[in-house]
């Protein structure tokens, strides 16, 4: 490979066509501005794609979450079954309802949720488990279910991160009762700020709904296209508003035109991130798992200089952070892949914790590192990246 001069490599850009970005000139010029045709359009596009058969956009991931939580009719005093290691919305979402949130450690290969805890944590009180497909490597959702089916759960995936991803063939979302996605810029498809919800029940389908538009019993859609002027739609919850401008969705439809586009070239970015970087013993790369087809919504790493045990996290932190001082001042953004959320303030003082009672969220939290990774990201960006990891020599 040849040497490169200084470039700068963000950690992730947003790549939009120019017709895509058109695309947000139809809903403002026919003033349909919200939860309209193209929301509807949008919605449609995402159950073919994933394989959902119900799909409601909501206004994030996070609202999404806590829609979904809702329509679960979670109460105060209920437990949810949450990893230690994800977005920290993922927990807040059950301290919004009053519920208490139960941290389960990670599995570190995967990121993921480690099953093999979940039976410790089970209580006559747990309501749901919120499994994440972090950075677009599916959750083991197979024992998850099953658990889940044995104790009476519901479970409710956290797909933020989860476009593109399927386990054993099947589009994550539709593997538990309900699955969120996310359209903020780092995810693969985008509308700035955005979420929606896949549902295979029908019934959980039209209370969300209901719940995402004030609880109303009719939509927007139907009131405004309907015969009957008088009409008032009835209101048998208390919902909320989480409704999708339509500009949003015809900026998340015309990306759906590319969908296959994006997950493969972001895979094939992953793939070159692979072969060059298989040899190196002190950088983990994603793992491959017979069954699993990542989405790559980024690519985070372990940073390994020796082996990863409560006492050495600290030292490899150090080191972590002066390799990615190191990247950044070379021109390259890297992060944590993201953060242990049992080492954050509120969630440490409410429940007590101490990062070591999560070991494995302890050391990603600590070890781990995202290079750069999105589609549209250039041939001569992603050798830059790769040559400067390599003569890091660690
Ligand atoms: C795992 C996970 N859950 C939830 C969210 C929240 O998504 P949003 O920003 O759409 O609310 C994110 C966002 O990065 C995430 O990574």
């Amino acid at each position: 490979m040849r040497s490169i001069t200084h470039m700068n490599v963000p950690i992730a850009r947003t790549s939009l066509l120019e017709c895509e970005i058109q695309s947000v000139m139809e809903p403002l010029r026919s003033g349909w501005l919200v939860q309209g045709p193209k929301v509807r359009e949008f919605e449609d596009k995402w159950s073919a794609f994933t394989g959902a058969k119900h799909s409601i956009a909501v206004t994030s991931c996070t609202t999404g979450l806590h829609l979904s939580l809702a329509a679960l009719g979670l109460q105060p005093d209920d437990e949810v079954i949450v990893p230690a290691f994800t977005w920290i919305s993922t927990a807040n979402v059950v301290e919004h309802l009053g519920a208490k949130v139960v941290f389960c450690d990670i599995d570190l290969d995967t990121f993921n949720l480690d099953v093999q805890q979940l039976a410790s944590l089970v209580t006559s009180k747990t309501k749901a488990i919120l499994p994440v497909h972090l950075f677009g490597m599916a959750a083991d959702m197979e024992p998850i279910n099953a658990f889940a089916k044995q104790h009476e759960l519901w479970v409710v995936e956290d797909a933020a991160c989860g476009f593109g991803s399927r386990y054993h063939e099947q589009h994550v979302g539709t593997l538990g009762n309900m699955g969120v996605f996310s359209f903020h810029p780092r995810k693969a498809i985008t509308t700035g700020e955005g979420g929606m919800i896949t549902t295979q029940d029908d019934e959980l389908a039209a209370r969300l709904r209901r719940l995402r538009d004030h609880g109303a019993a009719m939509s927007d859609l139907q009131r405004h296209l309907g015969a009957k002027p008088y009409l008032l739609a009835d209101h048998p919850d208390a919902g909320y508003n989480q409704r999708m401008t339509d500009f949003q969705a015809a900026l998340g439809s015309a990306q759906m035109d590319r969908a296959s586009d994006i997950i493969q070239e972001r895979q094939r970015l992953a793939l070159r991130y692979d072969e060059a970087f298989f040899k190196l013993p002190w950088l983990r790369t994603p793992v491959h798992r017979a069954g699993y087809d990542h989405g790559y919504q980024s690519y985070p790493c372990l940073f390994l200089p020796e082996n990863i045990n409560l006492e050495a996290v600290p030292r490899i932190n150090e080191r972590r952070n002066a390799w990615m001082d190191k990247l950044q001042n070379a021109g390259i953004s890297t992060r944590p892949a993201t953060h242990a959320v049992h080492m954050l303030t509120f969630y440490r003082h409410k429940y007590k914790l101490n990062p070591r009672d999560f070991p494995s969220a302890y050391a990603a939290n600590d070890c781990s590192i995202s290079l750069p990774l999105f589609h549209g990201m250039t041939t001569e960006e992603q050798d830059y990246v790769i040559e400067q990891v390599l003569e890091s020599a660690i």
